[in-house]
């Protein structure tokens, strides 16, 4: 255990047991940072109530009881019955030598579970709007943090490809022509003919008549017809690939689990629930009631697993997908990176399978909730100067706008480096934006901003991971190859080594609470804690054992911040 709360937690609750019997070991030690200390605990507050004693005095037991003589130098009373934790110098200097050494520079390796993990989902012959963006960007980040845990991820990309709108895709497929130019246009730009399919089906009956049809034969299962579409399919597979590589996203076609995959057991989801009386039928559809969901005026809202004209939807669909993920994928943990909207059509999937009995007890489903991507005029980003929004024309002009901020940051780097950081620094800063704020809240998508070189950005992280190689390139020796015993002699160093202390909980964190942007703000101090340390300490100047010590130092920070930033997804250039 490296990081100092996790061990102050551990010895916290074993003083609390000591003091006052093992069942109230479970009280929480809450430890938080504090300006009089490294840690200060709270638990006294809570406890007193518990066994009748003031605060102080409880706390004052805790420390009588509290063993830390090798890992504090200081231990006090404040306030109420706050106890302040003082970590000793040399405690920190041993721990974070000993993470040095450490494979994983402290990220541990967590009991492994099958996590299956539901994240990007595009729709085929649609052009991926930011809200895809979003989760494709936050759920790609999430699974990289839990293999990095040591967990089994199962991806899995729910792509819409099946239902009614296929009916007028396949007919104006046809009516271009396979193969053809505006075909062929699907694999790189979706929008001209899902909108130009749209309005003749709005606006000519006779192709509206035969799309209509068209979609009985999809689900008739004409063969002619599944050839069209798995055309499409395939046309649409090209163009996210394109994204997903252009994005570095670890997506892969073995991922691909679309609406399709489920269609032969939509019926028998159907016949189950209508057997076990879970769902009824109601005007002609079945229906799934749960208590508790009401719609306007407060009738029932009922969950549509069936409609009167005997198509499923989109929650059956989903019901046959937990389905599948429990009890083939043998999933332990379930995970939708999906738009908040849709978190009220998910708890009526789950509660519904929950009592279909396909969602065991220990499973607790979790809705990764994506909040909107606004424009400047703080609506949902749709267009951009006035055309609606390609997302690879997006990523272009990222590209561009941290190929003009380099240009003008950095005018003494050769044209070549310049070319070549462009797209590091451009599609990094725009996973980061996604990444650095709560993944359910809102944000203005602001170029200029995302590829500022100060601020929280993930241009900032790399330039402060480039410093450091930078600083080895100078010394003549490998970030991998510093063995040291650290040493804490300035403020600064004490700071960083702290900081260092705690990224692997916090990747661990990540994991547990699934919000990347935890690990994006500990990246961003990290880097501004380097920078203090950097003023202050002379690190290849400094005398040899300490340059040692620092080079570890700053090899420990490197490390860090290049898997940090690996595991949201973003390239560390070696310069910058
Ligand atoms: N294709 C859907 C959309 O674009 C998202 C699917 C999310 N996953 C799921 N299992 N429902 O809104």
């Amino acid at each position: 255990m490296w990081s100092p709360s996790a061990v102050l937690t551990s010895k916290v609750s074993d003083a609390i047991a000591d003091a006052f019997g093992d069942d109230l070991r479970g009280a929480d030690p809450v430890l938080r940072p504090s300006q009089f200390a490294d840690l200060q605990s709270n638990a006294a507050l809570p406890l007193a109530k518990r066994v009748g004693m003031a605060p102080r005095d409880v706390a004052q037991r805790i420390v009588e009881h509290l063993r830390v003589d090798d890992v504090c130098a200081k231990v006090e009373i404040s306030g109420p019955g706050f106890i302040n934790l003082t970590l000793s110098d040399d405690w920190i200097a041993r721990q974070v030598s000993s993470a040095a050494t450490d494979a994983r520079h402290g990220v541990p390796q967590e009991e492994p579970q099958r996590v299956v993990i539901d994240y990007s989902a595009p729709n085929v012959a649609k052009e991926m709007h930011v809200g895809h963006l979003r989760t494709t960007v936050v759920g790609d980040a999430l699974a990289r943090v839990l293999e990095y845990l040591g967990h089994t991820v199962i991806r899995q990309n729910h792509i819409g490809d099946w239902g009614t709108p296929f009916g007028m895709l396949i007919e104006h497929l046809l009516d271009v022509g396979e193969g053809s130019e505006e075909a062929r246009a699907v694999e790189t730009d979706p929008n001209a003919f899902y909108q130009t399919a749209r309005v003749k089906f709005d606006t000519d009956p006779s192709f509206a008549t035969r799309s209509r049809s068209r979609v009985v034969a999809l689900q008739a299962g004409d063969s002619e017809t599944l050839r069209l579409w798995d055309e499409l399919v395939e046309l649409s597979k090209h163009y996210f690939n394109a994204i997903y590589s252009r994005l570095g996203i670890t997506l892969t076609d073995a991922d691909l689990a679309g609406e399709s995959t489920y269609n032969h057991d939509l019926g028998r989801v159907c016949e189950e629930l209508e057997a076990s009386g879970i769902a009824t039928m109601s005007d002609g559809a079945l229906c799934v009631f749960l208590e508790g969901y009401t719609g306007r005026e407060g009738k029932p809202l009922p969950l549509i697993i069936r409609k009167s004209d005997g198509g499923y939807g989109y929650g059956t669909t989903d019901l046959a997908a937990v389905r599948h993920r429990v009890r083939t994928l043998h999933a332990e943990r379930l995970i939708y990176v999906i738009g908040a909207p849709q978190s009220l059509h998910l708890n009526m999937v789950w509660e519904t399978a929950r009592k279909a009995g396909w969602l065991p007890p220990d499973i607790t489903p979790v809705h990764v909730q994506i909040g909107n991507v606004l424009g400047e005029d703080r609506k949902i980003l749709k267009t951009r100067s006035g055309a609606p929004l390609r997302l690879m024309a997006l990523l272009d002009e990222a590209v561009a706008t941290a190929r003009a901020a380099i240009d003008q940051d950095r005018p003494e780097v050769d044209e070549a480096t310049r070319a070549a950081l462009a797209p590091k620094v451009g599609i990094g800063a725009v996973k980061y934006a996604d990444l650095s704020v709560g993944h359910d809240s809102e944000y203005v998508f602001d170029l200029e901003r995302m590829v500022a070189l100060n601020g929280n950005t993930s241009r900032y992280l790399q330039y402060a991971a480039a410093r450091i190689r930078s600083i080895f390139r100078g010394s003549g020796t490998g970030a991998d190859d510093v063995i040291a015993q650290v040493k804490i002699v300035e403020p600064g160093e004490r700071a960083l080594a702290l900081k260092l202390l705690s990224f692997g909980e916090v990747v661990s964190e990540v994991g547990s609470e699934l919000e990347p942007h935890r690990l994006c703000t500990y990246l961003f101090d990290l880097a501004q804690t380097f920078s203090v340390f950097y003023e202050q300490c002379p690190v290849l100047k400094a005398e040899p054992q300490l340059r040692t010590s620092r080079l570890a130092l700053c090899a420990l920070s490197m490390h860090a911040l290049v898997t940090g930033l690996d595991l949201l997804g973003i390239e560390s250039p070696e310069t910058m």
